[in-house]
């Protein structure tokens, strides 16, 4: 089509023409189709439930293999994820298949915790595949998808009620992921039992506000059989990968005393009615539910706590660019902020250290001052001293010079007095 005849066919109302042959497009859907299967699908499952209610059992049943398992032990200190994926092929279709275990689920003495792992275990997959889509060279088409579609909240089977952990994990789960939850281990529950237990369990999900995920009734085509499903939540079911003779025919089932209970018959659990809405009915509309509305939701408050908006405050519309260059502004004047602050705080440091060591300096001053006092007092008293003692050496020495004086005089008296006896005598 030239460009003029572009531009008259967008000025035109558009027209209805009848084909004159065959053109082609309807092959669309089978070009779609074919697309698909060689690209593959990913479809990943959280598994929820206590230590030994029959996960890995189940999980075996439902996609009849043996996937490997590990038997978790009670004594786990905090509830753990463990992610395995396998490769499945079913005619030319591939599945990525990956079976998530919430390993020692249920085993601590205080369960306050036990869904944080969980919720941070799903955030963490829609945050790298945000992170995916953010990156300047996408590579989507080949991004191993690793956003769960769906959990299996396995319930055990007391026939009593929901017990306070099944509620608050469900609830902190339930914007997050599509819930499915189902009755595990149903053999051991009577069947008059079972039937109340589900009542018993819906009108509690209901009253606590906990919103479990409805098998679609937009779709004509399956609008029927998913309105009737969606009557029978939660499913009750039966797992086992061992084969017992009924009839003439192997069939999965557990054995027991009295009976058998076949797995795949729907007289005797809703293994099969998992299956059917699980796998062939509804697997698409959970990936889809799982993109549109969990992903997207966490997508949205994501970049809004980032900043990002769509709207300014007067309802404008408001661009990504305007949203970097506001953010960018208000990180600047950050900044700027924070440099100030900074210059400003090193100031007054400054000026503290420089207070502090004039008040150091006064006082030594003042120490010096007082020492060269003391010492001047005490020059001042030795001096005295040494005065004193000197007049009392002079003193010592005249009274000295004076003794001898005296003592020479006396003696020349003495030494005259016997001549002048001898005088007298001669007389
Ligand atoms: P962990 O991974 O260790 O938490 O256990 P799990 O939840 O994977 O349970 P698992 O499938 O290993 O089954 C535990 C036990 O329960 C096994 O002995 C199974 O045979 C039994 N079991 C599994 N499914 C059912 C069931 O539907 N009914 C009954 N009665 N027993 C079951
Ligand atoms: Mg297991």
């Amino acid at each position: 089509m030239a460009a003029t005849d572009v531009e008259r066919f967008s000025n035109e109302e558009k027209r209805n023409l009848a084909l004159g042959g065959h053109v082609g497009f309807d092959s669309l859907p089978d070009q779609l189709v074919s697309k698909s299967v060689t690209q593959g699908f990913s479809f990943n499952i959280l598994c929820v439930g206590e230590t030994g209610i029959g996960k890995s059992t189940l999980m075996n049943t439902l996609f009849n293999t043996t996937f490997e398992t590990e038997e978790a032990s009670h004594y786990e200190s905090a509830v753990r994820l463990r992610p395995r994926t396998y490769d499945l092929q079913e005619s030319n279709v591939h599945l990525k298949l990956t079976i998530v275990d919430a390993v020692g689920f249920g085993d601590q003495i205080n369960k306050d915790e036990s869904y944080r792992p969980i919720v941070e275990y799903i955030d963490t997959q829609f945050e790298n595949y945000l992170q995916e889509e953010l990156k300047i060279r996408r590579s989507l088409f080949n991004y191993h998808d690793t956003r769960i579609h769906v959990c299996l909240y396995f319930i055990t089977p007391t026939g009593h009620s929901l017990k306070s952990l099944d509620l608050v994990t469900m609830k902190k789960l339930d914007s997050k992921v599509n819930i499915i939850p189902i009755i595990a281990k149903a053999d051991t529950i009577s069947k008059s039992e079972l039937h109340k237990f589900k009542i018993k369990i819906m009108s509690e999900l209901v009253s606590n506000g906990v919103q479990i995920y409805q098998f679609p009734t937009d779709d004509e085509a399956v609008a029927e059989i998913n309105s009737v499903m969606n009557a029978h939540l939660p499913f009750a079911v039966v797992g086992s990968t061992e084969e017992v003779k009924v009839g003439n025919k192997l069939v999965r089932a557990r054995q027991y005393p009295w009976g058998v209970v076949q797995v795949e018959n729907e007289s005797h659990c809703d293994f099969v009615k998992l299956r059917e809405m699980l796998i062939r009915v509804n697997m698409e509309d959970l990936r889809e539910q799982t993109h549109t509305r969990h992903y997207e939701l966490y997508r949205r408050c994501k970049l809004e706590e980032m900043g990002f908006k769509d709207t300014d405050p007067d309802s404008q519309p408001f661009s990504l660019q305007e949203t970097y260059e506001t953010k960018r502004k208000e990180f600047l004047g950050e900044l700027q902020r924070k440099e100030e602050e900074m210059r400003q705080m090193f100031v007054n440091k400054v000026k503290e250290t420089e207070a502090e060591l004039k008040e150091k300096e006064r006082e030594l001053h003042e120490k010096f001052e007082h020492l060269k006092r003391i010492h001047q007092e005490e020059k001042r008293k030795v001096e005295e001293k040494r005065k004193e003692l000197e007049d009392e050496m002079n003193a010592f020495n005249r009274r000295k010079v004076a003794v001898e004086t005296l003592q020479s005089q006396s003696l020349q008296a003495t030494s005259q007095q016997p001549l002048r006896k001898d005088k007298d005598k001669k007389n």
